[in-house]
């Protein structure tokens, strides 16, 4: 279980960290030969942001709206098990965009990339992005247990350590406060919608709803109540050796709103705070 040296864990590309065991610089340069579809379903956020949840909640969603069969649905999820496709977008060999045309539609395309290095089609307009955003002090605790316990990533001796790291950016998938910056450029374009895990969280079924409304899925009211029973925390949690394999533990750690209280000191809330405050506290995102 060793891990080996940090520098060989991950790779630099046009200035931002990345995972060497899930992608490679090839990969990101070819990314941009994606031709994308007009019925793609696009959902993007910083990591530890509940990517993994707002996924399972659109698969649903979208497979609700298809009506697909159970046997439908297996031939989906094996397509893309035969493709090698993993579940972000920039994760896998160079060739893995080709390979993308073979899937049918609607394909359902997750990533943490900055909105600069997805393929410009997609902020065009082409196709429509659901951007996950979620509070960055409980987002920085979960990063922090992820980045210790995942196996291809560098630990971190301290917490103090890694709280500069987060806001320095130094983190794989970069700064959180610059990928926050960059999609606050789109927060009126009409093709794309934020939504928070925080709103989620609170309120699924509503959530749920503005998601539905927004990729123009229909679904009934019992749908939705299905749906929020599946894609809970628990739920997910549960059932999570069978869909993340050894993953599953690490992924699906605590689920709440405000964890961040168990590790900040006064002086980090502050700092955070004032962090956040200087980069998008007078937009209409913190409003
Ligand atoms: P915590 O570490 O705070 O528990 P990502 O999927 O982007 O890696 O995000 C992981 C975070 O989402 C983890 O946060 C995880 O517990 C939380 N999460 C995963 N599934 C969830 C669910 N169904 N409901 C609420 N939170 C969930």
């Amino acid at each position: 279980n060793e891990k080996t040296s940090p520098e060989d864990m991950l790779f630099s590309y046009k200035g931002i960290l990345y995972p060497t065991a899930f992608s490679s610089p090839e990969t990101l340069e070819a990314l941009k030969s994606l031709e994308i579809r007009s019925d793609d379903v696009i959902l993007a956020g910083y990591p530890k942001t509940g990517t993994n949840w707002l996924e399972e909640m659109v698969r649903e969603l979208e497979s609700a709206d298809a009506k697909y069969t159970e046997e439908e649905m297996k031939e989906r999820i094996n397509a893309e098990k035969e493709l090698q496709m993993f579940p972000r977008l920039e994760f896998g060999d160079p060739g893995i965009y080709e390979r993308m045309k073979k899937l049918p539609s609607r394909r359902i395309i997750s990533t943490h990339l900055c909105p600069h290095l997805l393929p410009f089609s997609i902020l065009q307009g082409k196709a429509k992005v659901l951007v996950l955003l979620r509070n960055p002090k409980d987002t920085a605790v979960s990063y922090y247990h992820f980045y210790n316990n995942m196996p291809v990533l560098p630990s971190f001796a301290s917490w103090d350590e890694y709280f500069a790291a987060f806001m320095n950016g130094k983190l794989t998938w970069g700064s959180y406060f610059d990928q926050l910056v960059e999609w606050n450029q789109y927060i009126d374009h009409e093709k794309i919608m934020m939504i928070s895990y925080e709103e989620l969280k609170e309120n699924p079924i509503l959530g749920m709803k503005k998601i539905a409304a927004f990729f123009e899925f229909s679904l009934d009211e019992e749908d939705f109540h299905r749906i929020a029973k599946k894609t809970s925390f628990q739920a997910m949690k549960e059932k999570s050796k069978e869909t993340h394999g050894k993953f599953g533990d690490i992924l699906f750690r605590k689920g709440i709103v405000g964890s961040w209280r168990d590790l900040f000191s006064k002086a980090q809330n502050e700092e955070m705070d004032r962090k956040f405050e200087d980069s998008i506290g007078r937009t209409k995102l913190a409003a």
